[in-house]
């Protein structure tokens, strides 16, 4: 009998894809969540925190495989290095990281946080498996959607936004198979300025204005202009589009009249 796998994040967006598709290879999933939740077919509940440490010793309890995919915007640097220790602990064979593409280049806290991250798995003596993937589009579209409120957008700024159903599928078959290391960053088909996004948004809406242009100040702004969160040509691209997620979501992004 195979052991269950472990997903921190597994009640997440990501996670949410995801477990279905552990689920449907057979396999058993425990979840990691901050909150007390009921058993449901296959997938038992554990309540912890990877940024406090606790619950992750019996969360780890004869685990094999676990997918860290818990993350939030402070303290992530501090989740892995706990559920490092713990699954060292427990003799765990392989931890599967999600990370961002540009973790190691953005100076931004979030970043730094993901790049320690994913030392502390290089580190931990464990059999590992990163995977850097880009932003996914639902995390563009509230963001769009302020920009298009407020008819601007920033000069040079690039998402190469991905489905989260693609990420899914990959982070699965990587969890289901043997450690790869650092595998081929995940990203969607184009690298695509933010105005663009705005634009193609306003436009499934039937709307369309000019945009106000301004620039991101500082060191941010000149990282995300020399595209340093951006994957580069050996990343994989998924193939859904961000113009096929705003055709998907047509009804619920509908101007309200
Ligand atoms: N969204 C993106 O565009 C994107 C891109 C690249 C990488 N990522 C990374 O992918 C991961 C999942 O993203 P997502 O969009 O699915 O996030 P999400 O929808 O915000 O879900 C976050 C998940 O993390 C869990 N979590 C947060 N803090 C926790 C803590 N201290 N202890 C235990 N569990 C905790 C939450 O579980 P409970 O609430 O049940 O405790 C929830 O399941 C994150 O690490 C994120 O940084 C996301």
């Amino acid at each position: 009998m195979s052991t269950p796998i472990l997903v921190t994040g597994g009640t997440g967006n990501i996670g949410r894809h995801t477990v279905p598709l552990l689920r449907a290879a057979g396999r058993e999933v425990r979840i990691l969540s901050r909150h007390s939740r009921q058993a449901e077919p296959g997938i038992e509940y554990v309540e912890g925190d990877t940024v406090q440490g606790t619950g992750l010793d019996l969360a780890l309890d004869g685990v094999e495989t676990v997918l860290h995919l818990a993350g939030g915007a402070k303290g992530d640097d501090i989740a892995a290095q706990n559920l490092v220790a713990a699954a060292r602990r427990a003799g765990a064979r392989h931890l599967v990281l999600i990370s961002v593409t540009g973790a190691d280049r953005m100076p931004i806290g979030y970043f730094r946080a993901k790049a320690a991250a994913e030392a502390a798995f290089q580190t931990s003596g464990i059999p590992w498996t990163i995977l850097r993937v880009a932003q996914l589009h639902d995390f563009a579209l509230p963001m769009v959607k302020v920009l298009s409120r407020m008819r601007s957008a920033p000069r040079g700024l690039c998402f190469e936004s991905v489905a989260v159903t693609e990420v899914a599928a990959r982070l699965a078959e990587l969890t289901l198979g043997d450690p790869v290391g650092r595998a081929a960053d995940l990203v969607g088909p184009r690298v695509q300025e933010i105005a663009d996004m705005v634009r193609s948004f306003d436009s499934a809406r039937g709307r369309g204005h000019r945009l106000l242009r301004f620039g991101i100040p500082g060191a941010v702004g000149r990282a995300y202009r020399a595209g340093d969160n951006l994957a580069g040509d050996a990343a994989v691209r998924g193939e859904s589009t961000w113009e096929d997620y705003l055709a998907s979501r047509a009804t619920e992004d509908a101007p309200v009249r």
